[in-house]
């Protein structure tokens, strides 16, 4: 069987990262990294053994490429993506899938009108407790759930956010819910399925040098009768403190903590015994000294290779990658609107364009 022919757009922190997995990786081949800085698509090309790419229409025109890896700046994806598989290229974006529900929804168009396929960066349903506390819920062994709760406290500093211009603004990064937070999203609406409502707040209380919100809480009411409940911030003390997720069910209560989904914490079911599990991959660490998710981002590509070479199925799919941006666009417009929104979003509420909004940092500007 042939090799799946990758070009990794965007060589920063997590460009990087899928380098040195695809490296590894039975089945792949690097054929191209892009950046628009030189020096980082030289680097990247040296380490992955391929030629560098200076522009993004460059990629575009090549034919040597079979997937690309949108690893650039959150407000770019959906643009990228959409020109990437009109150039007839697949494409694993890095998430969030785009920032608005438009965006989605032309990704979505283009991924039928092309035959292209579309995957999405969603790397923490494979940590080891995330999927077993799925399986209890699916299962039913949890009995109705009642509640979903999951707590994002995080440490992003003024190095972070100066790391790169794109960083802290509403145009090209869209706040900590899109970035830091729509991997907890996705797995709220995972766990809860189909989402009724949402309410929520938001705000910056630590960090005016930046346009968006840098805390929030989100509540989704799902139609099954769940509530779920998302309080995030950037602003934690110095370190990461947690990244946690809880579902209380009418058979018991599971919760995954650690810093990252890394554990379970606690865990009480009725007549199931707490398991033991495998040891997950470690966090990404970045440059800056900072952490992100837990790093499995081997098992994302593994299943690109899977659906493109043995037919197997898209572990996730557009449309679900479309739910999470649906419930952050509401998420943002009610805090715009101090009101709920209901899913699926009207007309009106789906041309609400979260970079538009105003900025939530008091004395914005990229100089501090
Ligand atoms: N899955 C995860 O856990 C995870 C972790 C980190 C970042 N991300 C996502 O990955 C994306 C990038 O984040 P990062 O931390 O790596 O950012 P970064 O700033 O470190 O890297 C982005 C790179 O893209 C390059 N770039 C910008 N515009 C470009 C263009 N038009 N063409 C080619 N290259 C371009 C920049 O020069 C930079 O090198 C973000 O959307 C973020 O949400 C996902």
């Amino acid at each position: 069987m042939e090799d799946v022919r990758f070009a990794v757009v965007g060589y920063g922190n997590i460009g990087s990262r899928h380098v040195s997995f695809l490296k590894g990786l039975e089945g792949a081949r690097i054929t191209g990294v892009c950046d628009i800085v030189p020096e980082r698509a030289d680097e990247g090309a040296t380490i992955a053994g391929c030629e560098s790419v200076y522009s993004f229409d460059d990629v575009l025109s090549r034919d040597d490429i079979d997937v690309v890896n949108l690893c650039t700046p959150s407000g770019l994806h959906a643009s990228q993506a959409i020109a990437s598989m009109r150039a007839g290229k697949h494409v694993l974006s890095e998430k969030p899938m785009a920032l608005t529900l438009k965006e989605a929804d032309s990704i979505i168009r283009t991924e039928k009108e092309t035959g292209k396929k579309y995957f999405l960066v969603k790397q923490n349903r494979y940590n080891p407790p995330v999927s077993i506390l799925r399986d209890m819920v699916v299962s039913g062994k949890l009995g109705r759930i009642y509640m979903i709760s999951s707590t994002v406290l995080w440490n992003r500093n003024m190095n972070y956010f100066r790391e790169g211009e794109w960083r802290g603004t509403l145009d090209l990064d869209g706040g900590a819910l899109f970035t830091q937070c729509s991997h907890f999203i996705d797995l709220i609406l995972w766990i809860g399925g189909e989402a009724l409502s949402v309410n929520a707040w938001m705000d910056n209380v630590a960090h005016p040098y930046i346009e968006v919100e840098d805390l929030g809480h989100v509540r989704i009411d799902f139609k099954n009768g769940c509530a779920g409940v998302l309080s995030y911030t950037t602003a934690a003390y110095g370190r990461n403190m947690e990244g946690s997720l809880m579902v209380l069910g009418e058979k018991g209560c599971i919760k995954i903590g650690g810093k990252y989904l890394n554990e379970i914490s606690d865990w009480s079911v009725e007549g199931v015994e707490k398991p033991e599990i495998p040891l997950g991959a470690p966090a990404n660490t970045y440059k800056g000294g900072y952490q992100g998710s837990m790093s499995n981002h081997d098992k994302v590509l593994n299943n690109v290779i899977g659906v493109l070479s043995r037919d197997e199925d898209i572990a996730v799919t557009s449309v679900q990658g479309r739910e999470s941006v649906e419930v952050m666009q509401a998420a943002h417009l009610s805090d715009v609107l101090r009101r709920r929104i209901d899913i699926p979003l009207g007309e009106e509420e789906k041309a609400f364009d979260t970079r538009k909004r105003e900025p939530l940092g008091t004395h914005w500007s990229k100089q501090g």
